[in-house]
């Protein structure tokens, strides 16, 4: 065992994790927040270099802003007797070698999600103007859950510009580093999607593209070579595979996917190919069953190997028709509203939630799984399992989620009344159980961060307390109502929560005195979707007959109904300005109507036989996200309503 430094800084420090070229990896504690973090140190002579220094500060800095569910958090930057160091979110799980090595990647479409998860983390910082640099395994995290964690970003540089000038220390060696930076060009963004493909590579086949004995002779290959050829009968993939892992590995930057999210949406369309229901098998510690089961064949391979039996993997894609459709120019629908396409993928989803800075799309599965969705590239950036999800493989179907008022928490509902909570940047679940006695019909955190609110088929509205939740303490205040809550929405800014009653009306609670206000009434049938304007002065309700009714909140009066919907309204939302609505049905289409112009709502029609699930609006209105039951995400763009944002 290493010794090690007691303390850095306020940091206790409790193991070494690791030494790498640049200095070494504590797990330490803050003391003050109570919070274990993993600890980087650098060695200073690294600084010592004119410029250095503030190079290293301003690119930490622009890492550290780097806010994605694939990329570390930055906690810290920091320095003790002129030693840096950055402390940093502690990530549980294994390094992707070490993953590799505990077989987490059953198969090969559970190797395209971790990919893809890469390509997503990677493909934001370089829309943020950061570039890795130093994409190898050992900088790659899996967490237990099976969702990717970036580590290192920016800060390899510093071991370029010094390799030539450090003694004594063995120079790492040049595997993931692309043809360009050993010429001396200017290089970009695109080093990063080399040794992605680099990865991918070795990934898929247990080798590694380039290999040699000594440094020049890897070099040399690198930039001279093309990847070793794969041998089809020692890795039977599919055409469609090796095609992607050859264009990230063109020698010509030009020649490579030119961002990230292409490359994401070319494994992600194979993955949905070839077995949808296939992911990262969960580490050892989590499930010790599954994880185990596969029989992987190990050789001594460079990092592992990962090839799993030959027959498991199929030599051709697999029938389940792929749910991206060929590219095609967009179309125009009714009122202009533009068609932007459909992604996705094959399971069946429940309903949507966008993340408070619409970056994120949360789609509940009806197996209890929650996906989290990066709308910008329109990839799959993790799953979150529940314990029973976990133990078993499924779940109970997800009825409804709600984001906390900071978007650091996600609540789930199901069907069997259990209630969960997510860490959103980590993925991992609340230790502390929650729910109802049958199905949840309504999540909300209301504005102040103290409390949660659900409500249920159990006929009960509970308000549980939010510092005590995270704390793993499950305590509720409960009122008891007359019959099931079938769905919820807060209202009048925050200060009301809405529930429609399987008894056909809707009840107004006030919510810090947990007062029934007002019950408005109306509906023939059971109210199914709730939605409150973004004033919180309107509420939009759907009922299981198709029936869409407005009300005013504060005077109880109704202020409009549509009956466009020829089955189920099974979602609404608002549009920012509050003056139209939008929503969906078990049939196949989305209306948008404008209150303005009650008598004119707009159908705009999916396909025949869609079943939509969920609708979302983005903060800026102009982009509508519906889903359809059978997990297809489709996007509307309204150009008409105010000019495009040069930055999207
Ligand atoms: N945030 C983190 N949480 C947990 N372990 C970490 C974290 N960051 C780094 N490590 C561990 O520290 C080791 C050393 O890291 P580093 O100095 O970057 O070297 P390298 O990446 O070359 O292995 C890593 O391999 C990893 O196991
Ligand atoms: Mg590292």
């Amino acid at each position: 065992m290493a010794s090690h430094p007691d303390r850095i800084g306020k940091y206790e420090i409790l193991a070494e994790l690791g030494r790498g070229g640049m200095g070494t990896v504590y797990k330490a504690r803050d003391p003050i927040l109570d919070r274990v973090v993993a600890l980087k140190t650098m060695l200073v002579d690294v600084l010592a270099e004119t410029g250095m220094r503030e190079r290293f500060l301003r690119e930490a800095r622009s890492a550290a802003r780097l806010q994605h569910p694939n990329i570390v958090t930055v906690y810290e930057f920091g320095e003790v007797e002129g030693a840096p160091f950055i402390a940093m979110e502690f990530l549980e799980g294994d390094t992707l070698p070490a993953a590799v090595e505990a077989k987490r990647f059953p198969d090969l479409a559970s190797k395209l999600g971790v990919i893809t998860q890469l390509c997503a983390g990677l493909g934001f910082a370089h829309r943020h103007g950061v570039i890795h640099r130093d994409v190898k395994p050992s900088n790659i995290h899996l967490l237990p859950n099976g969702m990717v964690k970036i580590v290192d970003f920016g800060i390899a540089w510093i071991e370029g510009g010094t390799t030539t000038t450090r003694t004594g220390e063995v120079l790492g060696t040049p595997v993931y580093m692309a043809p360009e930076q050993f010429s001396g060009e200017a290089v970009d963004y695109r080093v990063d999607i080399w040794a992605v493909g680099v990865i991918l590579y070795e990934l898929l086949t247990g080798r590694r593209p380039f290999d040699a004995k000594t440094v020049g002779a890897l070099i040399y290959q690198i930039v001279h070579a093309l990847p070793a050829p794969i041998d089809p009968r020692l890795c039977p993939l599919p055409p469609s595979v090796v095609v992607v892992v050859e264009k990230a590995l063109a020698k010509d930057p030009q020649q490579r996917f030119q961002d990230l999210g292409s490359m994401a949406r070319a494994l992600h369309d194979l993955g949905s190919n070839l077995a949808t229901a296939a992911h990262v098998a969960p580490s050892p510690q989590m499930s010790p069953a599954s994880a185990l089961e596969h029989d992987l064949t190990l050789t001594d391979a460079p990092f592992g190997s990962l090839e799993a039996r030959p027959a498991s993997v199929p030599a051709a894609p697999a029938t389940g028709a792929p749910l991206r459709p060929a590219p095609r120019p967009p179309t125009t629908g009714r009122a202009g509203f533009l068609d932007e396409g459909t992604f996705g993928e094959e399971r069946k989803v429940q309903g949507i939630l966008l993340s408070l800075d619409d970056s994120l799309l949360v789609a509940g599965g009806t197996d209890g799984s929650i996906h989290l969705w990066e709308v910008a590239t329109r990839t799959k950036v993790a799953t979150l399992r529940n314990r029973v999800h976990m133990r078993t493989g499924h779940g109970s179907l997800t009825t409804c989620l709600a984001f906390s008022e900071d978007g650091a928490l996600l609540a789930s509902g199901h069907l069997d009344g259990a209630i969960y909570l997510w860490e959103v940047a980590t993925g991992l679940e609340l230790d502390v159980r929650l729910g109802h006695d049958g199905a949840v019909g309504g999540l909300a955190f209301p504005p102040g961060g103290a409390t949660l609110i659900s409500a249920g088929a159990d006929a009960t509205l509970k308000f549980w307390e939010l510092p005590a939740l995270r704390a793993g303490d499950a305590r509720r205040t409960l009122r008891r109502q007359p019959d099931v809550v079938t769905c919820m929405t807060l209202a009048g800014m925050g200060g009301l929560v809405v529930t429609g009653h399987a008894g056909k009306t809707l009840r107004v609670h006030e919510i810090a005195s947990q007062r029934l206000a007002a019950t408005l009434h109306g509906h023939r049938s059971a109210p199914n979707a709730l939605a409150s304007s973004p004033m919180g002065d309107l509420v939009a309700s759907g009922a299981r007959d198709g029936a869409v009714r407005i009300h005013h909140v504060e005077t109880r009066e109704q202020r409009g109904l549509h009956q466009e919907h020829s089955r189920s309204v099974v979602a609404l939302a608002f549009f920012p300005g509050g003056q139209r609505v939008a929503s969906v049905a078990t049939d196949s289409n989305v209306v948008i109507w404008d209150l303005n112009q009650p008598e004119l709502p707009v159908t705009i029609s999916g396909p025949a036989g869609e079943s939509f699930s969920g609708v979302c609006i983005t903060r800026d209105g102009r982009r509508l996200i519906c889903a359809s039951a059978d997990g297809r995400f489709r996007v509307w763009l309204f150009p008409g309503q105010r000019p495009p944002d040069p930055r999207s």
